[in-house]
């Protein structure tokens, strides 16, 4: 974790971009701005970075063994990306920071009535339903391949009871191939009468505790935005031993068919994705920066070098690209670039010098949610 999400006091830095008009000369240590006008104050030149050199490394669990250190902060997001061997013609995956796989379950899963996917304005809604082989069969068919890679994949779980998800991390376990867990807990829980895990502190920390007694593998456990206040879930999560968050899975949300009269999706409810959910995740990663100390990936409308930027101000260590990948899949590559490219331009030797600069001074400050929120 970088200094500045421990203590976000801890501002000013000498490569800081944000610094420029209070930084002092050398010579006089009296700002330049009240200098005498035509004499032009002598400062030691800028430290040139090349973008090559900007190190973008980021270790995703370093409380763990080992950790989940990935050489750049880009990743793909569950769902979004298959299991990578898809895309591997169209898209150097290998650069990726890591690949999050599509949901996988205990048993397979049909899916879904379609209609399962429509799009929305700066969005699209899916009601995919976790479509998967089911564990064995991910293992069999693509674990291979993922050990021959250098991008570390980290398998998406899901499940309806916390036995469920014991026993597939349990079969992922020790899988040459599986660099790391992410929980989708965003499914109903069947024994809670179909609440989901994410909804509840309670159950959040429960499926969350028993999956960490099932492996070392580095686990992420992924919030839903579908909640009041996620703060006390992130909590829970973090209190029962996950390395890392992401945040956000979709929003809930639904579609009309107005000429059949009656909802578009086969399953009536789908989940809303895409850019018009970035300020919701914004707003959600910010929350648990100041909650939580283990690292935040970011996801949730990532199309561009502006998000991803925001997302790491905001407090996150790493984000996910989704939805844009439908529309772009060389995004996530360009965005690499793009980040180093920016780092240079702004003298930083890494990109986690940006993590979680917007904070408030003083990571426990409460946040002013909910003032918002009030009628
Ligand atoms: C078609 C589709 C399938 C998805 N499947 C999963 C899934 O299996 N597991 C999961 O945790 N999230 C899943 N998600 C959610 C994404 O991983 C991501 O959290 C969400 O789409 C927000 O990011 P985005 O706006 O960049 O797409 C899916 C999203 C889409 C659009």
């Amino acid at each position: 974790m970088s200094p500045a999400r421990r203590g976000a006091t801890k501002r000013p830095r000498t490569s800081d971009p944000y610094d420029g008009p209070r930084r002092r000369t050398a010579q006089t240590g009296t700002p330049a701005a009240s200098r005498g006008a035509g004499v032009r104050p002598w400062a030691p030149p800028a430290p040139v970075v090349r973008a090559a050199d900007v190190d973008l490394s980021v270790d995703l669990a370093p409380g763990r063994s080992g950790g989940l250190k990935l050489r750049n902060p880009i990743l793909v997001a569950s769902g979004t990306f298959g299991y990578g061997t898809e895309y591997a013609a169209v898209v150097d995956v290998q650069r990726l920071g890591a690949i999050c796989c599509k949901g996988t379950t205990l048993r397979a899963r049909f899916g879904n009535e379609p209609p399962r996917v429509t799009e929305t304005p700066a969005g699209m809604l899916n009601s995919i339903g976790l479509q998967n082989a089911g564990v064995d069969a991910v293992i069999e068919k693509y674990a291979a391949q993922w050990a021959t890679w250098q991008v570390p994949v980290i398998v998406n779980v899901a499940g309806e009871s916390i036995e469920d998800y014991v026993e597939v991390v349990r079969r992922l376990d020790g899988v040459p191939g599986v660099a790391g867990i992410e929980l989708n807990i965003s499914c109903p829980n069947v024994g809670r009468g179909g609440l989901q895990f994410a909804v509840d502190r309670e159950a959040a920390g429960a499926v969350t505790a028993a999956v960490r007694g099932a492996t070392d593998l580095p686990l992420m456990v992924k919030l839903s935005p579908n909640v009041a206040d996620v703060r006390a879930i992130a909590k829970a999560i973090e209190d029962a031993g996950a390395d890392a968050i992401s945040a956000i899975n979709t929003l809930s949300g639904m579609a009309i068919d107005r000429v059949r009269r009656r909802p578009l999706l086969g399953n009536t409810y789908g989940g809303l994705s895409g850019p018009a959910i970035k300020p919701v995740a914004l707003r959600i990663v910010y929350e648990v920066a100041q909650t939580v100390r283990v690292p935040i990936v970011a996801v949730g409308g990532v199309s561009g070098l502006d998000d991803v930027l925001d997302f790491l101000l905001a407090g996150a260590s790493a984000v996910q690209v989704g939805t844009a990948l439908f529309a772009d899949p060389a995004l996530p590559v360009r965005l690499i670039d793009e980040l180093a490219a920016w780092c240079a331009g702004q003298g930083l030797a890494s990109f986690r010098d940006l993590e979680g600069r917007a904070l408030p001074a003083g990571r426990d400050r409460p946040s002013v949610k909910g003032a918002e929120y009030r009628p």
